[in-house]
């Protein structure tokens, strides 16, 4: 990742690999405190590039004595020190400051993992002198324990079963937490956290969206020559809109839009985002209706990957005649493209030892339709790559975005393409599935549902089943309903619908939709399952 423009007060995380790094970066972030995570092995020189006012060392799976065992670089401390910059180390953060600076960590005997009480010894910084005595309940996981601790360095709060679970170096500006401050099983680990940030270490709460939208905005103005044009493909989905949203006030009209009908969208999706494109957020944007390009390249496809593929090389097609256009009109190409790339897309993490993977940007690229043409040279220009998904619906609600799109479900790239099992263009399978899910949202959305579930969608089945209908025998299609709740889409439970709800749907589906005689509700989570179902 590039470094980021300088930003005062800056808590930058290395990573270790926890599966709870990134919430760490989120908790601080709630506290109006602007948060980065890099890996746990970058340079030092990358580390102090960042100005951090503190680095956190996050846990991770690890044992401090593993070949390979990842590690701050030499010299970390030492800058730290001669800096001011205070140092946490949280669980295996902890251990590697303990072994690296001299004391002992062996494989504890009695692993600790789960719920675990501790109490605080004394007086100490991390927790505020007045709390000696005090017991919490903490969430630990770990198998190796510090024994003896670096010269320096006292041990501030103990488990119930006697293992380290504080320390500090108050001349140092050195901290460990041996538990998981950052998640809610230790219910008093944000208030530490608050602590330790504002009290011990005197960070200012002053990181606030409008200040980051005002930054992206002059980093936009100042990329984009006055005369240069920027195109920007919207999808209709959150992040896109939002990113182009935010390019349009930098620089204005010389933003040119593109959203494309492949025939593969939702019910009235067409006017329905155009309509929000154009009236509220005054967006420039070109509506390209390319369905039939679409539909009949995809006649007769039926494997999930060729279709993808098709849909792909198709909207590269359109992208760049759209492109070639404006280079007609305007005299010049445009020369650089806006993408909606979240903050999780482009985190460094660090991976297990063993696993043979080295540090390196995770990037969600399964997800995307395709990329674009190399050799259209255009630059990126990225304004969300700094934030998380809850971050972006803010930052869309202060640039007027309506509340009610940015709270819309996600819809993946490919459309009804993956809804539609089997050939999307036999029969009239798109109509049936367009009318079936409108009657499925429209109902979520009376019932109030809307903003519990985290996606809904009808699928179509290329299978047809015997029904009865008034008198007459029916030979008719069958759908399939899903709603989930998920946090990020990566993994995700089915959704728990009262009995009398689901009752309603399947009987206004099976008496107002031509050609389907039978509901049926999808109840895997994922996994197994995908959301999708293709
Ligand atoms: P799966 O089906 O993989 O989906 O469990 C997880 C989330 O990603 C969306 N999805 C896509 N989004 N292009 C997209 O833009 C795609 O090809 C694609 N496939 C799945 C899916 O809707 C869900 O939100």
């Amino acid at each position: 990742m590039e470094t980021p423009t300088m930003k005062p007060d800056t808590v930058l995380i290395l990573d270790y690999g926890s599966q709870y790094t990134h919430l760490i970066t989120r908790r601080i972030r709630s506290l109006n405190v602007f948060s980065l995570v890099i890996s746990g092995t970058s340079s030092l020189k990358s580390i102090t590039s960042y100005n951090p006012r503190v680095v956190i060392l996050s846990g991770g799976p690890h044992s401090v004595h593993a070949r390979d065992a990842p590690s701050f670089p030499d010299g970390f401390i030492e800058w730290a020190e001669s800096n001011g910059v205070p140092v946490l180390g949280i669980c295996y953060g902890l251990q590697l400051i303990v072994q690296k600076l001299g004391g002992v960590v062996v494989e504890g005997e009695s692993k600790e993992y789960g719920k675990m009480e501790i109490e605080v010894k004394g007086k100490s910084e991390i927790f505020g002198s007045e709390s000696g005595g005090e017991k919490q309940m903490v969430w630990m996981s770990h198998g190796d324990e510090a024994v003896k601790l670096p010269e320096g360095f006292e041990i501030v709060a103990q488990s119930a079963q006697g293992a380290v679970a504080a320390l500090e170096n108050r001349k140092k500006k050195i901290y460990g937490l041996q538990y998981h401050p950052e998640v809610t099983h230790s219910p008093k680990g944000m208030e530490t956290l608050r602590h330790f940030l504002f009290d011990v270490c005197g960070v200012s709460a002053d990181w606030k969206m409008e200040d980051l939208m005002e930054e992206e905005i002059k980093v936009i103005n100042q990329t984009v020559a006055s005369d240069e044009h920027v195109i920007c493909a919207l999808s209709g989905g959150v992040d896109s809109t939002v990113a182009a949203t935010l390019v349009h006030k930098a620089i204005g009209d010389r933003l040119h839009c593109v959203f494309v009908d492949n025939g593969l969208l939702r019910y009235k999706e067409q006017e329905r985002v155009m309509d929000t494109f154009e009236k509220d957020l005054h967006l420039p944007v070109t509506c390209v209706d390319a369905s039939e390009r679409f539909l009949s390249e995809l006649k007769g496809v039926v494997d999930p990957e060729a279709k993808r593929k098709i849909i792909g090389k198709e909207f590269i097609n359109i992208f760049d005649q759209f492109a070639q256009e404006l280079e007609k009109k305007h005299g010049k190409k445009p020369a650089f493209l806006v993408q909606g790339t979240l903050y999780p897309d482009v985190i460094e993490s660090c991976p297990p030892p063993g696993t043979d993977r080295t540090h390196s940007h995770t990037i969600k690229s399964h997800h995307n339709v395709g990329g674009l043409p190399k050799d259209m040279k255009l630059k990126l220009i990225e304004p969300l790559k700094l934030l998380f998904k809850d971050e972006v619906r803010e930052l869309g609600r202060i640039l007027n975005v309506p509340v009610g799109f940015l709270k819309r479900h996600p819809f993946p790239g490919p459309g009804l393409a993956v809804r539609v099992l089997g050939d999307v263009t036999q029969g009239n399978a798109l109509e049936v599935l367009r009318q079936v899910d409108e009657i499925f949202i429209q109902s979520i959305r009376d019932a109030g549902l809307y903003d519990t579930i985290w996606q809904a969608f009808a699928v179509f089945l290329p299978v047809r089943s015997v029904g009865v209908q008034g008198d007459k025998r029916t030979h008719s299609h069958v759908v399939a309903l899903r709603a989930v709740t998920s946090q990020d889409g990566m993994t995700a439970d089915w959704f728990n619908f009262e009995h009398k709800f689901l009752d309603d749907v399947s009987r206004k589906i099976c008496n107002s939709v031509q050609g389907v005689n039978r509901v049926v509700l999808d109840i895997t989570s994922k996994p197994p399952s995908t959301i999708e179902w293709e």
